[in-house]
């Protein structure tokens, strides 16, 4: 039987201390002061269902910083389409199984990174992560969550690497804040910030219209240091970081032209802008990235010196090797 501590398929279950041995582990590679190549002679596959660029450019290049080589395959594009469904009939659209996918890659990778987002059909059905939990039960090395419906642990890590470096260890407030865009997107990356933020034990306020709240589960986990308000003025108010993100309803779920409906009118006042972050306690801007500007935030809120979504993008590259060296470096 697999050891499941050995998969990273979310932040769920890791100790402070855990998280906090993995942002010194990132900042020790980052200054230089760890140049080790625990994955020298070895392969980790990166199974890209969806696109990228700073998740897979990292992990390539930080494998290969490891001393690594990384096998990057995409499922109905360099490899075959994949089934992941236990006693699916394969008669349609799909070539192989998971089943077979994953133990035929662990023959020759030492673990195996998944991106597969939300198809925002299904709430009940996507909320459990289906893909990527028939990965980690298929496989016998380490799977590692590149983002999936309900995830993203390598981008919401960096997130407390990066308000570790700009703001030092002490509690902040922290504001993950719903954005208008012009469609409904998944809830990895606000689920997985405010799950990690609340695990570093920072002062939590989620900001959302009615009708966008996350999941039940996930909040009931987030603890007592967690604020949720429908006030978007009043949670920017003192914010030391203003984490922007926009996600779909979960009652519109599979209804995309409902959502698209609903989210109109709240266009203007979500946007991030320079009046907004006049009022927070100078606090910085972040974003996982890719955002659009103008959309989610003002050009002149992203271009200025409150916003660091570049350095935070770069993080991801330190913190996934500490990721990997973590789970692949005994
Ligand atoms: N933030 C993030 O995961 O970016 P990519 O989708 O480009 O990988």
């Amino acid at each position: 039987m697999k050891n499941t501590d050995l998969d990273l398929l979310s932040t769920n279950g890791l100790t402070l201390r855990e998280i906090e041995g993995l942002l010194e582990a990132a900042l020790r590679f980052k200054r230089g002061d760890d140049v080790s190549r625990p994955l020298a002679g070895r392969s980790v596959a990166l199974v890209f269902f969806n696109p990228s660029l700073r998740t897979r450019a990292s992990m390539q290049v930080g494998i290969y910083e490891l001393g690594g080589n990384a096998v990057v395959l995409e499922p109905g594009g360099t490899s075959w389409t994949l089934e992941h469904r236990v006693g699916a009939v394969m008669d349609s659209d799909k070539t192989e199984h998971v089943a077979e996918f994953v133990r035929v890659l662990e023959r020759y990778c030492v673990a195996i990174g998944v991106r597969t987002f939300a198809a925002l059909k299904n709430w009940e059905e996507e909320r459990t992560d289906p893909i990527l939990n028939a990965f980690a039960q298929y496989a016998s090395v380490p799977i590692i969550n590149l983002e999936s419906a309900m995830h993203h642990p390598c981008q919401s890590l960096a997130d407390m690497l990066t308000i570790r470096e700009k703001l030092g260890t002490s509690r902040k407030r922290v504001v993950l804040t719903w954005a208008w865009h012009p469609k409904p997107l998944p809830m990895a990356v606000p689920n997985s910030f405010a799950l990690a933020a609340a695990q570093m034990g920072h002062d939590l306020v989620i900001a959302h219209p009615p009708g966008y709240d996350l999941d039940d589960e996930l909040i009931e986990n987030l603890g007592p240091n967690v604020e949720i308000t429908n006030d978007v003025d009043a949670a920017f108010t003192g914010a030391d970081v203003i984490y922007a993100k926009s996600w779909g309803s979960k009652q519109f779920y599979g209804n995309t032209d409902q959502d698209i409906a609903t989210r109109a009118q709240y266009r203007s006042k979500w946007i991030v802008d320079e009046e907004k972050m006049s009022r927070t306690n100078s606090g910085v801007f972040m974003h996982c990235l890719p955002v659009r500007r103008n959309v989610i935030v003002t050009d002149a809120v992203l271009d200025s010196p409150a916003s660091v979504v570049i350095d935070e993008a770069e993080n991801r590259l330190h913190v996934q090797k500490a990721i990997l060296a973590r789970l692949l470096g005994g």
